[in-house]
């Protein structure tokens, strides 16, 4: 049988607050979680909204919320993001200098009842992070550079989900592995032969005309 896989439309297409809780309640019938991007204008150039926002979106979606820090200093604004309903709480790779404070973060959203999420942007090997897998449950590889959606999907994405699928075989680990990220039916279809297990799409889903249509396409 088919694995079953989860998708996350993604909130970074959508513009204003308000907007955000609409697409929730149009997408909550098909989709896994709500995709929150969060940039602060520092780690990426973009800014989006922060945690008193994502607050109010989870007191109006029933929808999991899986939260993508693109964010400078993570460990600052961990606490928060978990107190506003975070269900996973990705952190950045790059965003540690120092990453004995990465594996501390990542063990706290644990003991938060919270999943840990670890992302990389598309020039960081898998190879890197081989350290901080037995704390993170969730594995978000970007597909395209982070800071905005609408790019083009980068294909050795591919190639890191075969290593981490591989990693979780070698080393008995275990850990979800999500691809964020250019996602359309044709690349989900080949992502998920290699073994993805969720799925972010911001503005596949967004753009379509039917939305609960469009993630099943993704599936
Ligand atoms: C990119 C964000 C993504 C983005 C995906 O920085 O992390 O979640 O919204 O959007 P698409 O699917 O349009 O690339
Ligand atoms: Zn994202």
């Amino acid at each position: 049988m088919d694995k079953k896989i989860l998708i996350a439309p993604s909130t970074d297409p959508v513009k204003t607050v308000h907007e955000i809780i609409d697409y929730a309640e149009s997408i909550k019938h098909n989709a896994d979680f709500l995709h929150c991007d969060i940039m602060d204008g520092s780690f990426v150039e973009n800014r989006t909204y922060s945690y008193t926002t994502l607050g109010l979106i989870n007191e109006k979606t029933l929808l999991p919320l899986d939260v993508h820090l693109m964010i400078s200093n993570p460990s600052k604004y961990i606490d928060k993001f978990l107190q506003a309903g975070a269900n996973i709480l990705t952190v950045h790779y790059e965003a540690y200098k120092n990453k004995k404070k990465l594996i501390k973060d990542l063990e706290h959203i644990r003991e938060s009842g919270t999943l840990s999420g670890l992302s990389i942007k598309p020039k960081t090997p898998v190879s890197e992070i081989l350290s901080y897998l037995s704390y993170t449950d969730v594995v978000l590889v970007m597909s395209v550079e982070p800071g905005k959606s609408g790019q083009q999907f980068i294909e050795d994405t591919y190639q890191k989900v075969v290593q981490l699928n591989k990693i979780k075989t070698d080393y008995n680990v275990d850990f979800k592995i999500e691809v964020d990220g250019g996602v359309n039916p044709n690349i989900s279809a080949k992502l998920k032969k290699y073994g993805v297990d969720i799925l972010v799409s911001g503005s596949y889903i967004y753009k379509s005309d039917d939305r609960l249509v469009a993630i099943s396409n993704l599936r």
